[in-house]
């Protein structure tokens, strides 16, 4: 198996420390166009490939360079695997509105047509559960960082003597295998759209929760796949601070933070401790706890 890491995934590294050295060259010209050269092609020659990328920030631009990449690797091998911490385009993964792109479809046919045979990501949003699965024809394999956030959530609350009790609750349904095995529960959320002709949305939590559990005086570590806006959050911690929630953490695997001070913002409304993997990097939300992912 062949190994093939862009300068964006030198931390996904297999040797001590996590770092490893690129081995695929990435660099952009006066007018920003990629330019993408691969040293050692010829060792790829008919072996098994992983190609080791993030496709964020500036997910356009990571994509394309992708594209690059695997137009030279597949003229060497048919077998490539792509790994992706966290993939983009994923949320708008149905036609809402008659004529709305279905991004989640073209970006599986686009990596099946330049040759991917599977792609391995984390905790994708348009798929229900960790497992095996097609889209667009694509092979994909969703791994989940759910327990490494649920292990570190335990870890938080059992600072000192005290291990103090929690519940684990997410903040709607897509994101309700995070709570499966933690016996949580599952927030109803609804999205509006803010303006007919806007694509931003107002997240609105419905009050299902109190016929299910009391979170008065309770301990909550909310767990999602991704904080983008941070609405969501806010929305969810604002909810159960309001029904007398104790102490509200947030866990999510992709730390997107799409604005600045967004950690600050769910930080300074309810929540008291952010934690993320670094499926994404993110450097402008300062006071996030960042968990270095378990490649397995
Ligand atoms: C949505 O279904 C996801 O699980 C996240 O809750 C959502 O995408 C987060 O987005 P935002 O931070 O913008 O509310």
């Amino acid at each position: 198996m062949y190994k093939l890491i862009t300068p964006y995934a030198s931390d996904f590294g297999p040797r001590r420390g996590g770092a490893s050295r690129p081995n695929v060259v990435i660099k952009h010209f006066p007018d920003t166009e990629s330019y993408v050269f691969i040293p050692k092609v010829a060792s790829l020659k008919n072996k098994k490939v992983t190609i080791y990328h993030r496709l964020f920030p500036e997910p356009d631009k990571r994509l394309f360079e992708l594209v690059l990449i695997l137009s030279r690797v597949v003229k060497e091998t048919k077998q490539v695997e792509l790994l992706v911490p966290y993939l983009p385009y994923a949320r708008q993964d149905k036609e809402h509105e008659p004529g709305d792109v279905v991004s989640a479809d073209v970006l599986c046919g686009l990596l099946k047509t330049y040759g991917v045979k599977k792609l391995i990501t984390y905790d994708c949003h348009f798929l229900p559960k960790p497992g095996n699965f097609v889209r667009g024809g694509l092979k994909i394999e969703n791994r989940s960082a759910g327990k490494q956030l649920l292990a570190y959530a335990k870890k938080y609350f059992a600072k000192g003597k005290i291990r103090e009790k929690f519940i684990v609750i997410s903040p709607d349904q897509g994101s309700s295998y995070f709570v499966q095995n933690a016996e949580g529960y599952a927030m109803h959320k609804k999205r509006k759209r803010t303006n007919k002709n806007d694509i931003k949305t107002e997240v609105h939590m419905e009050n299902k929760l109190n016929e299910l559990m009391d979170v008065k005086g309770k301990n909550i570590c909310i767990l999602d796949d991704i904080i983008a806006t941070g609405g969501t959050i806010r929305r969810a911690a604002e909810h159960l601070k309001a029904r007398g929630a104790k102490k509200i953490i947030v866990g999510a695997v992709h730390g997107v933070f799409c604005g600045d001070n967004i950690a600050e913002k769910i930080l300074k409304s309810s929540c008291d401790e952010i934690f993320t993997t670094n499926a994404v990097i993110n450097n402008s939300n300062q006071n996030v706890k960042i968990l270095k992912l378990k490649l397995v």
